[in-house]
């Protein structure tokens, strides 16, 4: 085992969250002393927690946190209903420009709809139809006759994010990139997007096979033959939808880490939220945010760690005393975690 006592600790901002976000975070601190602590953690609150105690669902100090270390590992956040509270995750993607989002899909637990699904998603984070122009226009005493929205795409962003799947293949040992748009429909908005992408690809043509799906037939791909991608690179929008499409090929969203990256920060979190109906009961899968820790220690170097830590994940889910309910087993968070810790250190003795 690495002896990170001797060597430079990695800073990571650590944010528990709301919910089961305590719960499965605990774990996460748990593992990664099994794997020698290669971070030092500064925790910070968002979400309701923060919201009682501070006043703002994104305190001051926990940007200060990720701004210093420019790195995040986020537990889920409960979103107010009403008052109008801003999405603290749009907040975070806007701060720190995290125009990448990352959804990495693989089988583990065998058994599933589809076997050996293993595809990533790339999504644009900032642009798109998200950027919320948003009016209506009254007619005749009815204030929301008409509902408009404005999508912006640019060439630069589209460069970015075309770039940042290219080299996430290559460097990832990936053959193939799927760019998915609706250029025949909307030809100015996601036209811009695919020849854009297409530029930046002829650079990778060496290297790997690169082609394009329109939005809808990639949706119907992905069920009848899910196999034929590797990478998709997206828009916002329908990158949203089809990273939830891809997490439901492997059992749904408790299996589904996400990273979002930027020039200057990267933050790694479960795609599933707080959990609520489960908080407090022990009945939590950890498993989505262990993967995304695993990604976080991978985007740091940290190759070996990630490795042993997926290898636990496997080992440990491939049985079925070592499952979580929400996977039909019987265990609590905190048991599946002590199993993770046993399967590490049997690995590193
Ligand atoms: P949810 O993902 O929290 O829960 C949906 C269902 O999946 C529930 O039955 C829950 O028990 C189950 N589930 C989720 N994660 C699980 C896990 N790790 N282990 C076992 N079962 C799990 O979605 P919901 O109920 O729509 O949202 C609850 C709150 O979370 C809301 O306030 C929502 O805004 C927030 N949210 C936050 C996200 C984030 O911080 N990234 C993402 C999605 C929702």
């Amino acid at each position: 085992m690495t002896n990170y006592a001797t060597q430079k600790k990695i800073p990571a901002t650590l944010i528990p969250g709301d919910g089961i976000g305590p719960e499965i975070v605990d774990v996460v601190e748990r593992v990664f002393d099994a794997l020698g602590n290669p971070f030092t953690w500064e925790k910070h609150q968002a979400g309701m927690n923060a919201l009682e105690t501070s006043g703002d669902l994104l305190p001051a100090t926990t940007l200060d946190s990720i701004r210093r270390t420019g790195l995040a590992l986020k537990g889920p956040l409960t979103t107010p209903i009403g008052g109008g509270f801003r999405s603290v995750n749009v907040r975070l993607r806007e701060t720190f420009q995290l125009y990448a989002n990352v959804r990495p899909a693989r089988t583990i637990v065998p058994g599933g709809r589809y076997e050996n699904i293993d595809l990533v998603l790339v999504r644009e984070n900032l642009e798109g139809l998200y950027v919320g122009h948003e009016h209506y226009v009254p007619i005749d005493g009815d204030p929301h006759a008409v509902a408009m929205a404005t999508g912006i795409n640019t060439r630069a962003g589209s460069r970015r994010i075309a770039r940042f799947a290219f080299e996430y293949a290559v460097r990832n040992n990936r053959k193939k990139v799927t760019i998915v748009h609706k250029a025949n429909v909307l030809k100015a908005l996601t036209g811009l997007f695919l020849e854009t992408a297409q530029q930046i690809g002829a650079e990778y043509a060496d290297r790997l096979e690169i082609n394009d799906r329109i939005v809808d037939a990639c949706a119907m791909q992905l069920v009848l033959n899910p196999w034929q991608f590797d990478v998709i690179v997206s828009t916002n929008l329908f990158g949203d939808i089809l990273s939830d499409q891809i997490a439901g090929l492997v059992g749904g969203l408790g299996m589904a880490p996400g990273a979002n990256i930027g020039e200057d920060a990267a933050i790694f979190e479960a795609v599933h939220g707080s959990a609520p109906d489960i908080a407090g009961k022990g009945m939590a899968n950890p498993t989505a945010l262990l993967l995304a820790a695993a990604l976080m220690a991978e985007h740091k170097g940290l190759d070996k760690e990630g490795a042993i830590l997926r290898n636990a994940i496997d080992a440990v889910l491939s049985t079925e005393s070592g499952r979580t309910v929400d996977l039909g087993g019987k265990i609590s968070t905190s048991k599946f975690g002590d199993l993770l810790i046993e399967r590490i250190r049997d690995s590193q003795k």
